[in-house]
């Protein structure tokens, strides 16, 4: 993936201190969304699935397919969902690199991505942590990755987590509607599933990158993910520390140094939860953002754990806040995560 660097330059220069203009706002529909990795793959290509779509216009048997499905079938539902919903910027989590390479055939040239990095090795294996982003409203700057573990540089697993893990970071321009643009920072990311250690650990490196981006460029820093962490309960703990409710644990020195700030600055810096900072009316009514391949109405293991967060140095405003469905008429779940939209305009 490369930049033009000719609408880069004219960003920069915009961005210029001093140039910047103080009312410069902009507005755009973020979405994150575990996919499930391909766990039932097939051969089936890209072109073959879009070929063999059924008339729009034919009635579904309604609920024939129950379960999980193979996500050659599940890829066209994720894409229709985000097309369909206005989003220009969107991370994913379980991404296998298959999957990124078909939402990237699916979603077209008007797409950029970051893919980071595949978690096992730091190249392509494992599941990634992508973000892709619409070119004519987002400009990427820069990305890095880091792991979620005591050695954050390099592939690495948390002792007691069941995967590796790992934050993609990137820095973005938003450039929605006229007027300045807003140079932002993104940040995602999908915590352990099984150690609540792990998740306390990387809710608190995340945190503290997030402080680092919200002084070093005094802009708006948003964090999208599956933390696997429900706002309360036994499994709460990455939620709380990220949330400010509980005290960041202990993380590697060397990370803790290079994104230190100074004494008393964003001294109280937390994660504000967008769901309660949008106005009432506009928060959509499904709560549980996990809902597994359960049978409709089976609610048995939903939860709360995919979330959209905006920093406490402020520099935006949560509009809506909606958590979609993966589920259609015709019983197939894109996921057994639920996407999440959240509208924010950026100052
Ligand atoms: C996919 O194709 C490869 C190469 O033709 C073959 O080895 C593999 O068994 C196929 N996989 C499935 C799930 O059909
Ligand atoms: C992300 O950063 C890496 C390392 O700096 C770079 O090689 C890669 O090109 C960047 N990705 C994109 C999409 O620009
Ligand atoms: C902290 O992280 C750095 C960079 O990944 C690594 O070199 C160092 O050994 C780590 N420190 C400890 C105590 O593991
Ligand atoms: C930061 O938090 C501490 C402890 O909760 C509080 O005493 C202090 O007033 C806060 N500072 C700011 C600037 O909000």
């Amino acid at each position: 993936m490369t930049v033009s660097l000719l609408p880069l330059c004219a960003f920069v220069l915009a961005l210029t201190p001093g140039l910047a203009a103080a009312e410069a706002s902009q507005s755009m529909r973020i979405a994150t969304y575990n996919l499930r990795y391909d766990s039932m793959p097939d051969n089936i290509t890209v072109q073959q699935s879009l070929a063999s779509l059924p008339d729009p216009l034919q009635q579904y048997t309604f609920f024939g397919k129950k379960g999980e499905q193979p996500w050659s079938t599940r890829r066209i539902k994720v894409w229709e969902n985000l097309e369909s919903e206005g989003v220009v910027l969107a991370g994913f989590q379980e991404a296998l690199v298959r999957q990124v390479n078909d939402l990237a055939e699916l979603l077209g040239d008007g797409w950029g991505w970051v893919v980071g990095v595949g978690r096992d090795d730091g190249v392509a294996a494992g599941e990634f942590s992508p973000i892709f982003y619409k070119k004519s409203d987002v400009t990427l700057v820069n990305n890095d990755s880091f792991w979620l573990s005591n050695t954050p540089d390099v592939p690495s697993k948390f002792p007691g987590a069941g995967s590796v893990r790992i934050c993609t970071a990137t820095h973005l321009i938003l450039h929605s509607g006229g007027g300045e643009p807003v140079h932002f920072t993104y940040l995602n990311t999908h915590l352990d599933d099984q150690s609540d250690d792990q998740r306390r650990l990387g809710a608190s490196m995340i945190l503290t990158r997030a402080r680092y981006e919200a002084w070093k460029t005094k802009g708006p820093v948003i964090v999208t993910g599956d933390f696997n962490s429900p706002a309360t309960g036994t499994d709460s703990g990455a939620y709380q520390i990220i949330t400010g409710q509980l005290p960041p644990v202990a993380i590697n020195q060397t990370f803790a140094d290079k994104y230190a700030v100074p004494k008393d600055v964003l001294k109280n810096f937390t994660m504000l939860d967008l769901k309660g900072q949008a106005p009432r009316p506009a928060v959509s009514g499904n709560f549980a953002t996990y809902t597994g391949f359960d049978a409709p109405g089976d609610s048995s293991v939903y939860s709360r754990i995919d979330f959209v967060y905006g920093g406490s140095n402020g520099l935006w405003t949560s509009t809506a806040y909606k958590v979609g469905s993966s589920l259609t008429d015709d019983g197939v779940l894109a996921s057994d995560h639920r996407p999440v939209f959240a509208d924010i305009t950026l100052h």
